[in-house]
């Protein structure tokens, strides 16, 4: 007997991240292969037509798995009975518009939304937040989902960054992607952001760093690459992206959204991957905020767990404190302006 489908809600669904998600949620890249899905598509009212139009065209792919798909502009119809959610409308940072203007004009959408959620989701759904500042977009719809929903089951994507810095060191020790291990981004999705590789392997059983020295003729060189190449190119890749295609990163976003839901759905499989979690005081992170850590997921319905307890040397540790330290700073910049 074919199983009920899922209940897929998409925010920002007219938009370019929504265009290039929509059809691979339905293709089964993200559930897998035999788990059908009835896609909700939240638009606001001038993105409507455009999310009809990307309607159109999933019909005409004529996906197996894809149930049904209904477009709306009020939240609570599109969160209704929602098992995954995946929050990608926000509203872009504009000329002249600062952190906390950026911050206040999402809130005014993280917060109603969280509250929907929290009205009439799923029990079991799950949230992924993409749309930015993605950590404290999900902290705010966290908290508007209380008591209703937990707030473990929010998360907000740094899948993209932890693929970039697998990208990156896959290019520079010639090897396949896959065979890297362990990689971690800690902390905001930011330019503040750590990504860090020396808890990471490859599948030959070296470090990174020994290949990384190896390659580079000794650990002095491997220290500098990584301080002076690695860590400001994938913390600053978004801008890089936006500098060559005019706009920001899409496909490359879209899949790492189809990715993390598809490991807390179904399992991670080799080593961990990262994903911004609440905090439950792991790493000395306040609890309550959502910060990127290393986590695994079983598949068995629990989501992420954290992996706690691996080490830092002095460096690494100061420059996770100072993406904790904006993430802090996010979060009571909103709670000055009283939206959370
Ligand atoms: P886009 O402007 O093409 O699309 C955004 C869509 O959201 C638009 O269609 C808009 O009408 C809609 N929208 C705005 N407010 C909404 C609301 N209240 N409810 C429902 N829909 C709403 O932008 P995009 O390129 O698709 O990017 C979307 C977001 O994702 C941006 O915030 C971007 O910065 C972010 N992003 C995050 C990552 C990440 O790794 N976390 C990566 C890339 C982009
Ligand atoms: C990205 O990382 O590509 C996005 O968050 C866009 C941005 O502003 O960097």
């Amino acid at each position: 007997m074919a199983s009920a489908p899922t209940t897929v809600t998409v925010t920002g669904a007219g938009g370019q991240i929504g265009y290039a998600l929509l059809f691979r949620i339905a293709a089964g890249d993200m559930l897998g292969g035999s788990r059908p899905v009835r896609l909700r598509l939240l638009e606001i009212p001038q993105g409507v037509r455009a999310a009809e139009g990307a309607a159109l065209e999933l019909q005409d792919c004529a996906f197996p798995l894809l149930h049904d798909i209904e477009i709306t502009d009020d939240p609570l119809t599109a969160f209704n009975g929602a098992n995954i959610a995946l929050l990608v409308g926000a509203r872009p940072r504009g000329p002249g518009m600062e952190r906390a203007d950026l911050l206040a004009a999402n809130a005014g959408i993280f917060g109603p939304q969280g509250a929907a959620i929290g009205a009439v989701a799923a029990d079991d759904v799950r949230v992924v937040v993409v749309g930015n500042p993605a950590n404290t977009n999900a902290l705010i719809a966290a908290a508007s989902a209380a008591p209703h929903v937990p707030a473990d089951r929010f998360t907000a994507l740094t899948r993209l960054d932890h693929n970039r810095a697998v990208g990156q060191l896959a290019e520079l020790l010639e090897v396949p992607p896959g065979e890297i291990a362990d990689v971690i981004i800690w902390g905001n999705h930011s330019a503040t952001q750590f990504p860090d590789v020396s808890h990471a392997g490859l599948a030959d059983g070296r470090s990174v760093l020994e290949a990384l020295t190896e390659r580079l003729g000794g650990a002095d060189a491997a220290t500098a690459w990584l301080d002076d190449v690695f860590i400001p190119r994938v913390a600053k890749r978004g801008a890089e992206i936006i500098e060559a295609r005019g706009s920001s990163s899409v496909a490359s976003a879209a899949n790492a959204a189809i990715e993390h839901v598809r490991d807390e759905q179904l399992g991670t499989h080799r080593g961990w991957t990262s994903a911004a979690v609440v905090s439950r005081g792991e790493y000395g992170v306040p609890e309550g905020l959502v910060c990127s850590v290393p986590v695994v997921s079983r598949g068995d319905g629990e989501g992420y767990r954290v992996i706690d307890g691996l080490g830092f040397d002095a460096r690494g540790r100061a420059r996770f404190e100072a993406s904790v330290a904006e993430l802090v700073a996010e979060r009571d910049a909103v709670r000055a302006l009283g939206m959370l």
